[in-house]
């Protein structure tokens, strides 16, 4: 139990990753604020945690529901001690297709909904809390089709190293957790047939040296350990679960 009676506010609660971290909270003693589009989808998390956890409807692109998510979550549970800005989309786009609506969907979610999910967060929450953004290994690669998602995910290293800095009086540390490939639904809402992911998906276990996608579950793990005293020393880091993607070579 290493976040008792801690509030969180989560997004991209709905589905995947979002949903797994909302379970986890509460498996360690958490009263959570969880939040995505789809109501039907955010039910289905939210209602077997009974009255420790609150579905509110949201979609980040808009400031007027952030505000209102963050103000009903407030409102039925206190000031905030965590927040997880977990809601994102893939588009894999290459560069001579992207135009202005790709650019201004993938980074008006990924990054402007996720920093204004901290930004507007902020000043319902406690001194000594935690905010947690959640990257992509397309940050630190160069991978075909990822220039706008991966910049997108790129800008929230450098924005939680300095949310970290303005916010040092108050305690609360800004940290960044960057999945490698993840068994979820998005790779499955990719604008790809289901052969070509599921080609996508066993192209990547093999190069990935556990040979295998990671769970929802292995991400939310290392997001409860940010967002704990345990890591209480960690401020504006990045912390990558990729199953030895990035580091680990294998001769062949
Ligand atoms: N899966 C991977 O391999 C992987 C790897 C690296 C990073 N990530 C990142 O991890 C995060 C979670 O992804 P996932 O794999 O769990 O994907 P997922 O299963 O597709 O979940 C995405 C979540 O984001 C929500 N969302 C999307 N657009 C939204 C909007 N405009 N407003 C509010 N909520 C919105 C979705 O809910 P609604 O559709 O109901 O709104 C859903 O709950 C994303 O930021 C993604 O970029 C994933």
């Amino acid at each position: 139990m290493r976040l008792t009676d801690k509030v969180a506010l989560v997004t991209g609660a709905s589905s995947g990753i979002g949903a797994a971290v909302v379970r986890r909270f509460h498996e360690e003693g958490a009263l959570v604020v969880a939040a995505a589009r789809s109501e039907r989808s955010l039910q289905e998390v939210v209602r077997p945690l009974g009255e420790r956890a609150l579905a509110v409807p949201c979609d980040v692109r808009s400031i007027r529901h952030l505000e209102q998510l963050v103000r009903c979550g407030s409102e039925r549970f206190g000031p905030l001690d965590i927040v997880v800005a977990c809601a994102g989309i893939l588009s894999v786009v290459p560069v001579e297709q992207v135009d202005e609506a790709v650019f201004d969907n993938i980074v008006d979610t990924n990054f402007k909904g996720a920093y204004f999910t901290a930004r507007l967060a902020v000043p319902s929450m406690r001194d000594g809390g935690a905010i947690l953004f959640v990257s992509s290994l397309s940050a630190h690669m160069g991978l075909p089709g990822n220039s706008v998602y991966g910049a997108s995910k790129a800008a929230l290293r450098a924005a939680a190293r300095a949310i970290s800095a303005d916010l040092r009086s108050r305690g609360i540390r800004a940290n960044v957790v960057t999945p490698g490939p993840v068994d979820t639904p998005l790779f499955d809402k990719r604008e790809a047939s289901g052969d070509v992911v599921a080609a996508t998906k066993k192209d990547i276990a093999e190069r990935t040296p556990v040979r295998r996608l990671a769970t929802a579950e292995e991400i939310a793990s290392a997001a409860v350990f940010l967002c704990s005293e345990d890591a209480s020393y960690i401020v504006g880091e990045e912390l990558v679960v990729d199953g030895g993607w990035r580091n680990v070579y294998e001769w062949r």
